[in-house]
């Protein structure tokens, strides 16, 4: 039996991956804290700290193919008011020319608690080791 906090974790990350997917800046910017630090392969060795850096992925829209994101074997572990979200993301789409394909990242998600409401603080994302 998964505990509530777990399981309303990995449905607001699973909300955070759908409102990339569907490049839903309004969403995105709600779950996260204006202060938002990464590193990930956009930044290229950089640690980005702000909504900004992010904000110009959105402006560019959403993937027009059909695209479907999951959270392979998540892993949730909570320390009081913060909480790491790990897994392995896939990305489902279909090309122009009906071929479906599968990328996978390694993502790491931080979260914290304030006042109640839960804010995405920090991510890190990389490539899987071939
Ligand atoms: N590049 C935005 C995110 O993965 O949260």
């Amino acid at each position: 039996m998964v505990d509530p906090t777990t399981q309303e974790l990995l449905r607001l990350n699973q909300k955070l991956l759908d409102c990339i997917a569907e490049a839903d800046w309004k969403t995105y910017a709600d779950l996260c804290d204006p202060s938002l630090t990464c590193f990930e392969p956009e930044a290229v060795g950089q640690l980005v700290e702000g909504l900004e850096f992010h904000e110009f992925y959105f402006k560019l829209g959403g993937a027009n193919a059909p695209h479907h994101t999951t959270m392979a074997s998540p892993h949730v572990r909570i320390m009081g008011e913060a909480a790491i979200v790990s897994y392995v993301r896939l990305n489902q789409r279909v090309s122009a020319d009906g071929a479906p394909s599968t990328r996978a990242v390694e993502e790491t998600r931080v979260w914290q608690r304030r006042l109640g409401v839960w804010k995405h603080v920090h991510f890190h994302r990389s490539m899987p080791t071939p």
